[in-house]
């Protein structure tokens, strides 16, 4: 297996109090509100006791923590895929040469093999394969310099040193830092990945968010990007980068620890939804060369020869994954020149597949330990194909079991249902097709196409989400509603299939997906003015032939919610209601159709009364066949 991981959500937690509280108590506890954000390793250090760091979630850690371990002070982390795998020498925190300087992270530091290399040039030692490990000998080498007659006061180098260290970095960060030779000093910093003070009487938090502070105060401050925090028991001061003072005001929260976790929404589903774009920022991140048209997929260089040489691909993989899979295979097709087919995990070994070594077996999955689609992955190695992962869960056996894969990088999905996976698993089934597709005919003129679009994607689901009172009222509209049915074409054939089953997993309702070309074929025959149609009908290569089969839907007195591109004024005097979203690539349009028909099941569920994170039946990752 070959991947390259960086970060994603991770929980930091750092404490400091004056109050006769045990830090490592504090901070254990506050670990467990955080574990659905990072559960592959974890850590803590108090300046006291030290460190302990353990592959696995909170529990290990606290099997591993002796007796007798305290501090009044301290910072604790859990870590979800950063850079290595997750064993005890790359888990949260990392320091310095001296274990003077410890760093718990979030994100990624981009330049950080420059920095290495610089400062192990230096003498610097590294243990880890760790990005953040690189940020805390670049504190210690500042507070080197500092500390060698500098002329600033013992009492300030080490934020000074923080500051500079921060200000070259380049990428993004959420830490919480701290320095033995200040030990009741806590540094908070935050770039790209968030960040809450907690203000409490003689004690201040630091945490990935409100979850683990809200039992001990209900006052915070989020960071903003460029902050960097100075905070002692009593004490809290906020810099900008450029160590201009900043006055920021606390507010109260009227949360619990579950409404923290779920950033203020009331579901993780519609919580998930809301971080399309992020997740799609998350995906593409250090992978795109627009410039050149390009993709760089880390994770396929150690088979890029072998690529090369690929004749056909066969996608495995079931639910969302399944469908995210099917829109990948009109991508390949279309603009790599691949064959492509797509298989249930659950079918694959039953067709006893004709596979070889130009073969290529893609497994599409988020948690990476589905049974049906690992069992595929083996039949595949078995009879001799490459294999391949597309695999949000860092060292999860799909990723492992396959010789190269591309991660998600989309962060822990904790509803049942999949949303921002999907969203990943199409971005990096476009980011595959370009790799791929530049190896063989693809010009750099369609590679720059695709780049500059994936590009705007974030901005456009912005939109999209920011329009979602749309979606809340037509969920309203047709709240009574029995059954649906989901139509599309070509690229979004697999998204109306998608749609439904989104329905149907939160809402338990009946929903169809088809073919909008095969409603002629039998659907039709189900339709009538009590069965509405949603149909996925973007301007693209396919929109006349899906403007058609509406027609037909309402001439059987269909209802019909259309899904159509901003500014087109025609459907609207077709279909019953519309909802509009903005024009992107034909083949990238699953990526911004999908978002309505996510917030249509969420909104649906929801004015039910239904739990919308746990579907009756279903589990978030199946682990039999
Ligand atoms: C379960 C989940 C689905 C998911 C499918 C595949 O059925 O409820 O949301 O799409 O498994 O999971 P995977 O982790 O392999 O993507």
């Amino acid at each position: 297996m070959c991947y390259i991981v960086p970060l994603y959500m991770c929980g930091i937690f750092a404490y400091t109090g004056r109050n006769g509280k045990d830090a490592a108590k504090v901070l254990l506890d506050g670990l467990v509100s955080l574990e659905y954000r990072g559960y592959d390793s974890a850590g803590i250090f108090t300046p006291e006791s030290g460190a302990v760091k353990t592959p696995g979630a909170v529990l290990e850690l606290k099997k591993k923590v002796p007796k007798g371990f305290k501090g009044k002070s301290g910072i604790a982390h859990l870590r979800w895929a950063t850079h290595g795998e997750p064993t005890e020498i790359n888990a949260h925190p990392h320091s310095d040469c001296e274990g003077e300087v410890w760093v718990a992270h979030n994100g990624i530091i981009e330049n950080f093999k420059e920095l290495k290399k610089k400062l192990s040039a230096k003498g610097h030692t590294f243990v880890s394969e760790s990005d953040t490990e690189v940020l805390a000998h670049l504190i210690e080498e500042h507070l080197t310099i500092l500390r060698r007659g500098s002329g600033v006061a013992k009492k300030d180098v080490f934020e000074r040193a923080v500051l500079a260290a921060l200000n070259e970095v380049r990428g993004t960060y959420g830490v919480a830092i701290q320095y033995k030779g200040e030990p009741e000093k806590l540094i908070a910093g935050r770039m790209g990945s968030p960040i809450v003070l907690g203000l409490g009487k003689k004690e201040h938090f630091i945490a990935s968010d409100p979850s683990p502070i809200l039992k001990h105060t209900k006052k915070v401050v989020f960071l903003n990007d460029g902050d960097v925090a100075v905070l002692t028991p009593k004490s809290h001061t906020i810099y900008k980068l450029s160590s201009e003072l900043v006055n920021r005001e606390p507010e109260e929260l009227d949360w619990n620890a579950e409404e923290a976790q779920k950033g203020g929404y009331e579901h993780f589903m519609l919580k998930e939804v809301m971080e399309a774009p992020e997740v799609i920022e998350n995906t593409l991140r250090g992978r795109v060369i627009a410039e050149k048209g390009l993709a760089k997929l880390g994770g396929l260089e150690s088979v890029a020869k072998e690529l090369e040489k690929i004749e056909r691909i066969i996608i495995v993989a079931c639910g969302t994954a399944y469908y995210a899979g099917l829109v990948g295979e009109y991508m390949l097709e279309e603009f790599a020149g691949i064959p492509v087919e797509v298989e249930l995990g659950s079918e694959f070994r039953y067709r006893s597949p004709v596979l070889n070594q130009r073969t290529a077996v893609l497994a599409i999955s988020q948690s990476g330990e589905t049974a049906d689609t690992l069992a595929a992955v083996r039949e595949g190695k078995k009879k001799g194909a490459l294999t391949l992962g597309i695999v949000n869960a860092v060292g999860s056996t799909i990723a492992r079991e396959t010789d190269a894969g591309v991660y998600n990088h989309a962060g822990p999905e904790i509803s049942v249902v999949s949303t921002k996976a999907l969203l990943s698993q199409l971005t990096a089934l476009a980011l595959l097709t370009m790799f791929l597709g530049r190896q063989r005919k693809m010009s750099a003129k369609i590679g720059k196409d695709i780049a500059r679009e994936l590009r705007n994607l974030p901005e456009k689901l912005e939109k999209i989400l920011a329009w979602r009172a749309e979606v809340e009222k037509l969920a309203k509209k047709y709240a009574g509603t029995r059954d649906f049915m989901f139509i599309g074409r070509k690229y979004n054939y697999p998204i109306a299939f998608e749609g439904a089953l989104k329905l149907k997993e939160c809402s338990y309702v009946h929903a169809e997906g088809c073919g909008a070309g095969e409603l002629k074929h039998g659907h039709l025959a189900m339709i009538f003015e009590d069965f509405p149609t949603v149909a996925l009908v973007t301007k693209d290569s396919v929109y006349e032939k899906v403007f058609s089969n509406i027609q037909q839907v309402k001439a059987r007195k269909g209802p019909v919610i259309a899904v159509a591109t901003e500014g087109d004024e025609e459907i609207a005097k077709l279909a019953d209601d519309v909802f509009y979203v903005p024009k992107t690539l034909e083949m990238l349009s699953p990526i911004l159709n999908v978002v309505p028909l996510q917030l249509f099941a969420y909104y649906f569920a929801r004015d039910k009364g239904l739990n919308v994170d746990r579907p009756r039946n279903l589990a978030k990752s199946v682990t039999v066949e």
